[in-house]
């Protein structure tokens, strides 16, 4: 498939190797151009292109930018076909991303990012840490594969979410529609806990909305205290998942 991707960080440059890898047209972007753009990130054939050239003629988008820098890509996700599949991988981290106060009042953040780019979208990738991402892919049918949640409301976006989570060394995880997506937001026992197929099911079901934005602060007061003076933003796998199982599930 045409995949471009805006967002080559933690997560963005991992999809945009990943996808290359498995045989993809990828389309890397960031916010600076892209001339700004790592090798390592190219190093399996994806492109460096601006922002603008990663979302034209391409079958897939996927935006794995901060949350709330989505609402200035809005103007160039207007110009997507409506049968393009749109991916985000956000996730809400008032820390970062300022008060919003919508989310803050509980809006399931998928169906804000959908009402910010005014069309449908897929959320995948959210529900990993970029360091298992990185690190944890396995081919499928590997023994404990890690699984990833994919919410959408159309069957096409659906699948072609899926199938793209496979590729990138993942059991997809049929999660539901958007309005179900608060199951795999940040401080819920299936996020960034590196589970299998068989745990999600149970890990969505057990969910709890009011509890898991206290959760998630929770952890991000314990990583910010981690890292501090280390200059990382994202805490390594063993750390983050220990920590994570311990506080969600
Ligand atoms: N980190 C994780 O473990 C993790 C896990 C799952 C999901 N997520 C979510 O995925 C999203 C990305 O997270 P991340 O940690 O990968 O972020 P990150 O490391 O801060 O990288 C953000 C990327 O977005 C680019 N960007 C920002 N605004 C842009 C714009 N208008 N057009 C094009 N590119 C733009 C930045 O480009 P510049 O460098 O040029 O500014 C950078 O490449 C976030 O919503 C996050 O919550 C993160």
């Amino acid at each position: 498939m045409r995949i471009g991707v805006p967002g080559t960080g933690h997560i963005g440059k991992t999809l945009v190797r990943k996808l290359s890898a498995a045989g993809h047209d990828v389309r890397a972007a960031n916010s600076r151009g892209p001339d700004t753009i790592e090798a390592d990130v190219l190093a399996f054939g994806g492109r460096a292109v601006t922002a603008a050239e990663a979302v034209a003629d391409v079958d897939v988008v996927i935006l794995s930018i901060p949350l709330n820098r989505l609402p200035e890509i809005a103007p160039l996700i207007a110009g997507v076909p409506a049968e393009t599949v749109v991916i985000d991988t956000s996730n809400y981290y008032p820390q970062r991303d300022g008060r919003i106060d919508a989310l803050e009042a509980g809006q399931v953040e998928s169906l804000w990012v959908a009402e910010q780019l005014r069309r449908p979208i897929v959320k995948a990738w959210n529900a990993i840490g970029s360091d298992s991402f990185a690190r944890k892919g396995k081919l499928a049918g590997s023994p404990d594969r890690i699984a990833i949640p994919v919410a959408a409301d159309r069957e096409t976006d659906r699948g072609v979410g899926m199938a793209l989570v496979e590729d990138t060394g993942f059991d997809a995880f049929d999660a539901g529609t958007l309005a179900d997506s608060w199951r795999q937001q940040p401080g819920t026992p299936g996020y960034c806990t590196d589970i299998t197929r068989e745990e999600m099911a149970a890990a969505l079901a057990a969910a709890d909305a009011a509890r898991s934005p206290k959760r998630r602060d929770l952890a991000i007061a314990a990583v910010m205290e981690r890292m501090s003076g280390s200059g990382k933003t994202n805490p390594d796998a063993e750390y983050g998942v220990r920590l994570n199982r311990a506080l969600f599930m």
